[in-house]
């Protein structure tokens, strides 16, 4: 026999059915959510051309640099599975020239996402990510909105987060502070470490996410955007606190805060738990107004959010979920061949009106079918023998309690209706 292969490859995990309840409750909380604020799902492909996130990420990033899993595929072409979403909403958009109706296009996705990062604890090499984007507006309400959405959203979970909050500037005002920090760089580069060194002269507003101890006291001392930025980008942030402060949305400015993607301009964000560990960020997003013309499209402004669903999933209070878990309503065991099939035809008529029922083909003895009853939760056993079944009834058993009691067919779906709104669909 050839060996046995059972192991996902290195940051890729499965997620099993006991997990799975958590992440289809915050999956269904964010549809609701979202839909709540006026955003359509949109489902891009998750390979694309390798140069769509090479101009859109921009080419000096770690993600476009180091961490994109990119092949040539079997037409000889450069393909990369998407290390974000955001271009590749950015292409959809374009490429269906939906800015053609005006005004703004609000678009969320979730799905996998694929960066080969260093393995650590919050950190996968396929992960997940809700997000939303707006597209066609440079209103700071829609920074507001947009910003306010994902905190609504994670802390409709029960989740403690901070959101931090930026203005990195514009094509206008940043390259002259680039200028002006790469001056300062230049002096103390050699004391800095390697990757600051490296830094420093590609991408420079990257050397503030260094979290090496011995380069912080340069850090520290090294001029920061906020007190460059130009007329017109000071007064969209101050437009963007004063639309938070208006819906009572908390924040922080951390003028060091610069994001690890190069198609940031002006607000940029992170939302953080200290229940997370050094990998604390739950969501980061920005405003992107240059991203479509970098992808050859006309000027779009926009901005949006992603959140890491891993992250969020890990840290999700055990009791916003609990009830959520759906256990099958009913159990039909039953007693030889004739009542197994009477059996699922039952099953198929309770499970067309909604009801999650269980039923084993291959369970063998009665004792065997309440041992697997017992293992899976089911609140109610439906004992189907030959007998009753000639009478047009069968046993119910509630597993809570260990009631039993005689009930007639047709009246199954009415009990179980009436007892417990749940077991519903
Ligand atoms: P990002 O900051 O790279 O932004 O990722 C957003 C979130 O995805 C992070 O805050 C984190 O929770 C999660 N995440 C990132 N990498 C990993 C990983 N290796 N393992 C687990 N979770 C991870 C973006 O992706 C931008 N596209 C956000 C955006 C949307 N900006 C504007 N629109």
């Amino acid at each position: 026999m050839e060996d046995l292969i059972s192991n996902s490859l290195p940051g890729m995990r499965d997620l099993l059915p006991e997990e799975i309840g958590r992440w289809q409750f915050v999956e269904e909380r964010a549809h609701r959510i979202f839909r709540c604020y006026g955003f359509e799902e949109i489902r891009t492909s998750i390979i694309e051309p390798t140069e769509l996130f090479a101009r859109g990420i921009g080419d000096d990033t770690d993600i476009v640099g180091k961490e994109m899993y990119t092949f040539m595929d079997r037409s000889k072409r450069s393909v990369t599975l998407r290390p974000e979403a955001t271009a590749s909403v950015v292409r959809a958009y374009l490429q269906n020239s939906m800015y053609r109706g005006g005004g703004l296009t609000k678009l969320y996705y979730m799905g996998p996402m694929f960066r080969h990062e260093k393995k650590q604890k919050g950190r996968w090499r396929q992960f997940y990510q809700v997000g939303a984007e707006a597209l066609g507006s440079d209103h700071p309400a829609v920074d507001a909105e947009m910003i306010e959405m994902a905190l609504w959203f994670i802390m409709s979970l029960g989740v403690e987060a901070r959101l931090l909050l930026n203005s990195v500037g514009c094509r206008k005002c940043r390259p002259r502070y680039i200028e002006r920090l790469q001056a300062e760089l230049a002096k103390c580069v050699a004391d800095l470490c390697e990757d600051c060194g490296r830094r420093a002269s590609t991408n420079s507003l990257r050397v503030f996410d260094c979290k090496v101890d011995s380069c912080q006291p340069y850090i520290d001392g090294l001029p920061v955007i906020a007190d460059h930025l130009c007329a017109e980008c000071l007064e969209h942030f101050e437009n963007v606190k004063s639309y938070l402060d208006e819906a009572g949305v908390g924040y922080t400015i951390v003028p060091r805060l610069v994001r690890g993607l190069d198609y940031y301009v002006r607000t940029a964000f992170e939302i953080v738990s200290g229940e997370l560990g050094s990998q604390n960020a739950i969501a980061g997003g920005g405003r992107y107004d240059g991203l479509s013309e970098a992808l050859g499209g006309p000027p779009v402004q926009a901005i949006g959010f992603a959140l890491g669903l891993d992250r969020l999933v890990m840290i999700l209070p055990e009791d916003q979920f609990a009830e959520q878990q759906r256990k099958p309503d009913l159990f039909l065991a039953y007693l030889g061949e004739a009542a197994m099939d009477r059996a699922t035809e039952i099953a198929r008529d309770l499970r067309h009106q909604g009801f999650s029922c269980y039923l084993d083909f291959a369970a063998g003895r009665l004792k065997n079918q309440f041992r697997l009853a017992n293992r899976i939760g089911a609140r109610y056993v439906l004992i189907l023998g030959e007998d009753e079944l000639a009478r047009g009834v069968a046993s119910m058993k509630c597993l809570a309690d260990s009631r039993q009691w005689e009930i007639a067919l047709p009246e199954i779906a009415g009990y179980l209706r009436s007892h417990g709104p749940e077991n519903t669909a």
